[in-house]
């Protein structure tokens, strides 16, 4: 790969809290990443799209319908019209007053002390967005160690290489979904010429899948793993990170 993943280990494994600590918390809102914080993650892992008027919004659906009380597509409303929506009723009532979340206000609150991964999701209904967040990044001249704490990463390929030919300073990784025939040399090699890290669903985990990413000098995450018998087995492998909606796991 182009360059390390700075790890910024507080336990042996990375420790990334899924949308936050959305098992106690609804998912990608403030209150999920201040828990997040408190529960110590290494990483905070994100959801981000744009807004109808172009603002980077922290949100993982393509509509609005399960996560708020509205209706529709999220790139059909401003984000002026997405914060008046409460995001965490859906959740449990004491949660009403969290709203969707600008990706710069999570940046506020997290760096340096906290990482975060940030996932350009449903990027084809985002078109542009690269661009955006490489400016979102580029106009806090941060020093390099705040710097250092950013992952961004994707299911799509292409996506993730656009970023990359903007930002290179900044660590990309690729998120494959479960696929019975397993991961082939040639995806491997093929991401490793860009990619720092992969981050494969956990059913895809086997420690010689973890050995032949390393052997192309990727780390390797893995998602979601909310069960304590599946954290256990997988800390005696040699994986690098470990995405949970309950921090407090492990
Ligand atoms: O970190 C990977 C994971 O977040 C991908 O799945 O659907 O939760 O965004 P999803
Ligand atoms: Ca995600």
């Amino acid at each position: 790969p182009a360059y390390e993943v700075p790890l910024r280990r507080k336990q042996a494994v990375l420790k990334i809290g899924h949308r936050g600590a959305s098992g106690y918390r609804p998912e990608n809102t403030l209150s999920s990443f201040k828990k997040a914080i408190e529960l110590k993650v290494d990483f905070i892992e994100l959801d981000i799209q744009l807004s109808k008027d172009g603002q980077i919004v922290v949100f993982h659906d393509p509509t609005v319908d399960r996560t708020t009380n509205g209706k529709g597509e999220i790139r059909d409303y401003t984000y002026e019209e997405l914060f008046l929506l409460d995001a965490g009723s859906w959740f449990h009532p004491n949660f009403s007053n969290e709203y969707i979340p600008l990706l710069s206000e999570v940046l506020d609150i997290s760096l340096p002390d906290t990482g975060l991964i940030i996932e350009l999701k449903n990027p084809h209904l985002s078109p542009g967005i690269e661009l955006k967040l490489a400016d979102e990044l580029l106009k806090r001249k941060w020093d390099s160690e705040k710097f250092a704490g950013i992952l961004v990463q994707s299911f799509d390929k292409e996506t993730i290489k656009r970023f990359h030919a903007l930002l290179p300073e900044i660590p990309i990784g690729i998120i494959v979904r479960y696929n019975p025939k397993g991961i082939s040399d040639s995806f491997l090699n093929e991401v490793s010429s860009y990619a720092a890290f992969v981050n494969p669903k956990r059913s895809m985990i086997t420690p010689n899948l973890i050995e032949r990413i390393h052997s192309k000098g990727m780390k390797v995450f893995t998602w979601t793993v909310n069960d304590k018998k599946q954290v256990a087995k997988l800390l005696s492998y040699d994986l690098d990170g470990i995405t949970t909606d309950y921090p407090d796991l492990f």
